[in-house]
């Protein structure tokens, strides 16, 4: 008896080990399609290692010599900023390499609350709240924040985390044509309906560097009773007279309720995002918004960097302006991203 169902066990044991194996040869039979697939369509994406730090100029693996590296998001060239460097050792220092908690339960130091104070004083909102990534402040953001009562229109070109983020919320969607204000004002008049209205949209647009009609935008949003929201990933630090974003570029700062931004830009780029914008809806964002919720405090060392980039371009306007004047400059017309990236050297 005993014997018996030791030999079941083995065989029964055997055979899960053979539909164990069948299934993986499966999955590998379907991942290689895919991946071929991938590189059939053209869009495989490959990685240079580099082998220097983030900058202008850059060593790349198996490249001899320097790189001019135009293709970088560091607008401001802040992440080889010597004071930036220094205040992310200093933190790391002080305060240790990562809290092994969410801000909830014990991964909330000073720090965080400082850099939280500093983002809502350098865009003039009531508080701001910290995520790991941007990525995680749009997609914390509508599920939080918008029911099946609500609706969001969003502009078809926004970031793919936008995009995901508005996927994840309940509230009704509407997608209107990329910066087209006809299909916008079209879209908002079909959703008077809902109790909540909340435009989405990239201030400066991650692919193209085009600038999100703000002012057309706010308008709009006043005369159908909609919240405006914008992702400022590409903007924050440089765009506008004192480095506010596309809404002070705009003359809009005031009618823009909900920013999210990163840190792993303009702002020394490390990582790190945010939302500023109402006190409440902060508030809420703390008790709900799963991915502040639910993830990991930022470090303390990405924390420093952040708060010294911010520092710096609160006490003088001196970077933004000499960014701007290079940028004016620029002869090129490259449509990739905004003009000279990274062209910052200190
Ligand atoms: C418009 C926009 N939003 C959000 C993100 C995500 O930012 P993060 O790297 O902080 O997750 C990016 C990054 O490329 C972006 O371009």
């Amino acid at each position: 008896m005993w014997a018996g169902r030791v030999l079941h066990a083995a065989l029964s044991g055997a055979s899960r080990g053979r539909r164990a194996q069948s299934a993986l040869a499966q999955l590998r039979g379907i991942l290689k399609e895919e991946l071929e697939s991938i590189r059939r369509a053209g869009t495989w994406k490959s990685e240079r290692v580099i082998t220097s730090s983030q900058g202008p100029h850059i060593h790349v693996d198996g490249a001899p010599g320097g790189i001019i590296n135009f293709c970088a998001n560091n607008y401001l060239g802040l992440s080889s900023h010597p004071e930036v460097i220094q205040a992310g050792l200093q933190t790391l220092k002080e305060f240790g390499a990562g809290l092994s908690s969410v801000r909830f339960i014990c991964g909330t130091q000073s720090i965080h609350k400082d850099l939280e104070a500093k983002i809502a004083r350098f865009h003039q909102r009531e508080d701001a709240i910290l995520y790991p990534s941007c990525f995680d402040a749009n997609t914390g953001l509508f599920e939080a924040l918008l029911t099946s009562e609500d609706a969001v229109l969003s502009d078809e070109l926004n970031h793919a985390s936008i995009i995901d983020g508005i996927r994840l919320c309940k509230a009704h969607k509407y997608r209107y044509r990329h910066l087209d204000m006809a299909d916008l004002e079209a879209k908002l008049q079909e959703a008077q309906k809902h109790r909540l209205r909340l435009v989405a949209t990239d201030g400066a647009f991650s692919m193209d560097g085009d600038i999100a009609p703000l002012q057309e935008i706010c308008r709009l949003a006043s005369q159908y009773g909609a919240l405006v929201f914008v992702d400022e990933s590409h903007a924050t630090g440089f765009l506008g007279p004192t480095g506010r974003g596309t809404d002070e570029l705009l003359g809009v700062m005031d009618q823009v309720t909900i920013i999210n931004s990163t840190l792993g830009k303009a702002l020394g780029g490390a990582s790190g995002g945010y939302t500023t914008g109402p006190g409440a809806l902060v508030s809420l964002l703390r008790q709900r918004a799963r991915p502040y919720l639910f993830s990991n405090s930022l470090p303390p060392a990405s924390v420093g960097c952040a708060s010294k980039a911010l520092d710096l371009l609160m006490e003088s306007n001196a970077i933004v302006q000499s960014m701007a004047a290079k940028t004016l400059r620029s002869p090129t017309k490259d449509r990739t991203h905004a003009p000279c990236i990274g062209s910052m050297e200190y």
